[in-house]
């Protein structure tokens, strides 16, 4: 079993990301500013913005971040994103999810001037998703990609079952690996909550990617020998052991579907970074399109 590294991949992404923001200083161009829009203060949200601004500093982005209040109206927060979207410092931004209950994020989410949708979240960024053209991927199903091109994993004819068909990780995933390209050109089955015989279906998969948000769903028997497991479901869990209170659980049974794997991917240090690594490659694709 090989551990799917996304902490080593991530950083050098970071690297790579570094040395073309030295050649924009060079050149004595702005170099790239990410903006993050976060409403409230769920801890999870709060953690990744500040590992969002982190990450821009190592890579000599400049980066904003901008807290709202929890009871925000969703026109309040609608004017905000147009402020965003026509500030001509700010290459793209990011509008944190998940938003209160009382907004609309489709609504925020259609707000987002295309050109500055580094999330890649935005109808005409995967309706260009959908049709091979250029565009912001969005980040976590990038992410994933990045991940099977570095470790060079076969993905050609593979059955692939992505698990969950959210509009973030599942249902954009099970595009890229679909299309015609390298990764890619697996034959994918999007399996969610209706689907029968789960359990048969992941046993069937070559390549399984998970992404559910059901703790540890994923267990040995329904992991096929040699398979590679993504593992992209990170749940806060009560941990009185931890300092933070908490630990990160993710959808897959790790520690008994591993010996069944030739590919896992570990909940913290997977999927997360090479999430925060396509952010950054976004951010650094929209400046220099401006
Ligand atoms: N919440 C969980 N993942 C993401 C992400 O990739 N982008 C945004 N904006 N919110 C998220």
């Amino acid at each position: 079993m090989q551990l799917l590294d996304g902490n080593f991949c991530s950083a050098e992404i970071r690297k790579e990301i570094k040395q073309q923001v030295d050649a924009i200083k060079a050149r004595g161009e702005r170099v790239p500013h990410l903006a993050a829009v976060l409403v409230g203060n769920d801890g999870a949200s709060e953690n990744y913005v500040a590992f969002k601004a982190k990450d821009c500093a190592e890579v000599g982005f400049d980066s904003t971040t901008i807290r709202l209040s929890a009871d925000i109206s969703e026109q309040e927060l609608l004017e905000k994103v147009a402020e965003l979207n026509a500030d001509a410092a700010i290459d793209g931004f990011i509008v944190q999810l998940p938003l209160p209950k009382h907004i609309d994020t489709n609504k925020i989410i259609l707000a987002i001037d295309p050109n500055k949708d580094v999330d890649g979240f935005s109808p005409v960024s995967v309706g260009n998703m959908l049709l091979g053209l250029p565009t912001f991927l969005s980040a976590t199903p990038n992410g994933i990609m990045e991940l099977f091109r570095r470790y060079q994993i076969e993905t050609e004819g593979k059955h692939c079952v992505v698990l969950g068909r959210s509009n973030i990780v599942g249902t954009p995933v099970s595009v890229l690996m679909s299309r015609n390209a390298n990764p890619g050109n697996a034959t994918v089955t999007l399996a969610h909550s209706r689907t029968r015989n789960l359990a048969e279906l992941c046993r069937s998969a070559d390549i399984l990617i998970v992404a559910i948000g059901k703790t540890e769903f994923v267990t040995a028997d329904m992991v096929k020998d040699g398979a590679v497991v993504v593992d992209v479901g990170q749940t806060r869990v009560p941990d009185a052991s931890k300092k933070s209170g908490f630990r990160n659980v993710g959808d897959v049974d790790f520690d008994n579907v591993k010996e069944k794997c030739s590919f896992i991917s570990y909940t913290n240090g997977g999927v997360g970074p090479m999430t925060r690594a396509s952010l950054l490659q976004n951010t650094l694709k929209a400046n220099q399109r401006r």
